[in-house]
């Protein structure tokens, strides 16, 4: 659905004015994509770059098979209807009420009246606000705001929905709804959503694949699990390196598991296979309902340390031997 290759762009002349390097990404149909990095790295730029309200200096952009540069304007406003968008600012009129915000996009685009109360009434139920339809911006929570600029971003019925920190002023439970609702319709339209933001909660909450933004490149990406699971350093500096203490006397493992290792009850069979007497420092599993993923440390007697690690990587569970292997990679 989206093709970015090579992609560079620059606000100026300078070396520093250079915002994208060499960035290359494929989003395929359907999918949750989400971007991270930190602030200023060129995540929006990268999202105005796909929707052909930035030009960019060299490489590709292909979008819903589309090459962009080669668009004419003609051609890139009727490309940019296939294209919703929605911001952290919401970006509503406030003097407009929730129907009219939403009808406007179709106003432009000049839908006979019928038709566009009809696609209002439905996308506003959608979105949960049929009963919020003559209120204005302001009498709403950033929430419900924000489930008025999706309606109106999927009014042109758009095949591909940009989303630019959508829910980085929101609290953790309105947080949590907007990208419940978001999954939702990405399952019921079939609506392909990327989903750019600094938060990487919110990117394991609701992304299928991810990529992460630095000094602009895409410095990792591929499937969330498999991000987490692999631990590069770059995710590392991204979310902080954990402080686990070895305990006098002890080793510590490091299992890494995922999917359907995760309802195995791997840790009780071990110990009563190989009676070791463990006991646990650390464990985090995400999203045990979907593609899951997780790392859990353990503390085991120093002369356990080779059975130990045998018998996790016989059974598919990475497994290794953390503070001699970790802290040299990282
Ligand atoms: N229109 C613009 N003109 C000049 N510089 C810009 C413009 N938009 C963004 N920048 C610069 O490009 C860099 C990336 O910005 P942006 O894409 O907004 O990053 P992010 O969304 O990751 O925070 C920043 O250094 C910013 O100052
Ligand atoms: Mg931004």
């Amino acid at each position: 659905m989206i093709l970015v290759q090579n992609l560079y762009k620059s606000y100026g002349n300078a070396e520093e004015d250079i915002v994208l390097r060499d960035v290359s990404l494929e989003v395929q149909k359907g999918e949750i994509f989400g971007i991270i990095g930190q602030s200023g790295v060129g995540k929006s730029t990268l999202l105005r770059c796909i929707n052909g309200l930035e030009v960019f200096n060299r490489g590709k952009l292909i979008v819903n098979g589309r090459d962009i540069s080669r668009l004419s304007d003609y051609e890139l406003r009727h490309f940019r209807k296939d294209i919703g968008m929605i911001f952290q600012n919401f970006a509503l009129l406030n003097r407009k009420t929730v129907f009219e915000n939403v009808v406007l996009p179709m106003q432009c685009w000049g839908y006979p009246k019928t038709k566009m109360n009809q696609i209002a009434k439905e996308l506003l139920s959608l979105v949960g606000l049929e009963n919020k339809i003559d209120v204005y911006p302001n009498e709403l929570s950033g929430g419900q705001k924000q489930r008025v600029a999706i309606a109106r971003a999927l009014a042109l019925e758009p095949e591909i929905l940009l989303c630019d920190e959508a829910t980085s002023s929101l609290d953790p439970g309105m947080t949590k709804s907007i990208l419940d609702l978001l999954r939702s319709i990405n399952q019921k339209l079939g609506l392909t959503i990327v989903f750019v933001t600094h938060e990487m909660d919110v990117i394991k909450m609701i992304c299928d694949k991810m990529a992460i933004i630095t000094e602009g490149r895409i410095a990792v990406s591929g499937s969330v699990e498999s991000v987490f699971f692999e631990e590069s350093a770059v995710l590392l500096d991204l979310i902080g390196r954990r402080e686990i203490d070895i305990p006098h006397g002890k080793a510590v493992v490091k299992l890494s598991v995922k999917n359907e290792n995760i309802l195995e009850p791997f840790l009780y069979q071990m110990a009563i296979e190989l009676n070791v007497r463990f006991s646990i420092l650390s464990a985090s599993i995400e999203r045990p309902n979907k593609n899951s993923f997780g790392n859990i440390f353990l503390a085991i007697p120093k002369k356990d340390i080779q059975t130990v690690l045998t018998y996790f990587n016989n059974r598919m569970i990475t497994c290794v031997h953390y503070g001699l292997v970790e802290r040299n990679i990282s």
